[in-house]
């Protein structure tokens, strides 16, 4: 008899799991609980006929049995009871906006060489790309740089062999343009360089964007002219531009171009440190040396070259002043841009 109980309510639990509706959940009931023909209703007249010793815990058992399908049949009945598309309808508030998925953004560097390059392409000069890992011979010979010259300390440089390393500048781009094609060429090659130096104002790997155009009869009077109107274009026109005479060994005469401090409108402060002036590029009409070094007659073709820091610039542009901020990948900086 216990057997027997024990039996039909595991299959009574069995098909309550299997009911889907109302309907199957009645037949269930009928089938099992039913007070005419159901079969625990037929189980327990039967108890009658068990010896008298054990009729009180057979009794109970079978009660409990009875009452645990039955909670389990209303439990069943809730939960399949409840009409499914109303529930929902009921959960969902159509005037909700919809869930915001926040857009990324291009980084500031990113926005401001695309910015600087529009620039150029819209004078008409061409992009080019080269490689960071660089031969000496492009960073620095092909420069007028020769080994031991004074001018490679300036460079800290990160070395893989003796004969290559982290490009310093995207000075190089200028022979590896030049040596491929005969002018008039006019370039801008955008890229990452790489200097052993870090601080508020220095990260171990920053942007360039050099530009380069070669021609006949091309005078510091072009040069002067298309750097005028690029800051114009990306500073705003009435912002004051000085040339400062300086040297590079790849560049005579060489200048350095200061924009009028965008913090204090040339008034002095911490960040042009009083002068009043900001240093955006170094340029310079294309030496000689390099000239013939990529099979160029001097005599005939000239050119001027320029090479500016893009962190730099975004900084100026945006007001930023620690340049660390652009590497920490702080959501909060990026997201302003
Ligand atoms: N390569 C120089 C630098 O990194 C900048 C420069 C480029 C100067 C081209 C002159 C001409 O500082």
């Amino acid at each position: 008899m216990e057997t027997r109980l024990r039996a039909l309510q595991e299959e009574a639990l069995d098909a309550l799991e299997h009911t889907s509706d109302s309907a199957s959940l009645e037949a269930f009931r009928i089938t099992y609980l039913g007070r005419k023909g159901g079969q625990l209703t037929a189980l327990l007249h039967q108890l009658g006929g068990v010896a008298a010793v054990d009729r009180p815990r057979l009794g109970q058992l079978a009660n409990e049995i009875k009452a645990n399908l039955e909670r389990r049949f209303e439990e069943r009945k809730q939960q399949l009871g409840a009409p499914v598309g109303k529930a929902e309808q009921q959960q969902t508030d159509l005037s909700l906006p919809g869930r915001y998925l926040p857009f990324g953004s291009l980084h500031p560097i990113t926005q401001v060489m695309e910015a600087v390059c529009s620039i150029f392409e819209s004078m008409g000069f061409a992009v080019a790309e080269g490689p960071d890992v660089e031969l000496d011979h492009y960073n620095f010979e092909a420069l007028n740089i020769p080994k031991h010259h004074p001018a490679r300390d300036m460079h800290d440089t990160f070395y893989v062999t003796d004969s290559l390393l982290l490009r310093t500048h995207t000075s190089p781009m200028q022979a590896r343009i030049m040596e491929k094609q005969e002018p008039p060429l006019r370039y801008i090659a955008p890229g990452k360089v790489y200097r052993c130096d870090s601080d508020m104002t220095h990260t171990p790997m920053f942007h360039q964007v050099e530009g380069l155009l070669v021609d006949r009869d091309v005078s510091f009077a072009d040069l002067k002219g298309v750097l005028s109107s690029f800051c114009a274009r990306m500073f705003g026109a009435d912002l004051a531009l000085r040339f400062r005479p300086s040297f590079f060994p790849f560049t005579e005469p060489s200048v350095e171009v200061d924009i009028a401090c965008v913090m204090c409108g040339g008034q002095g402060c911490r960040v042009c440190k009083r002068t009043g002036w900001l240093e955006i590029l170094g340029a310079g009409m294309i030496h000689p040396n390099v000239l013939s070094g990529v099979g160029y007659d001097p005599d005939i073709f000239s050119g001027f070259a320029f090479g500016m820091g893009v962190e730099r610039i975004a900084m100026l542009k945006y007001g930023i002043d620690d340049i660390r901020l652009y590497y920490e990948n702080d959501l909060r900086f990026l997201s302003q841009f």
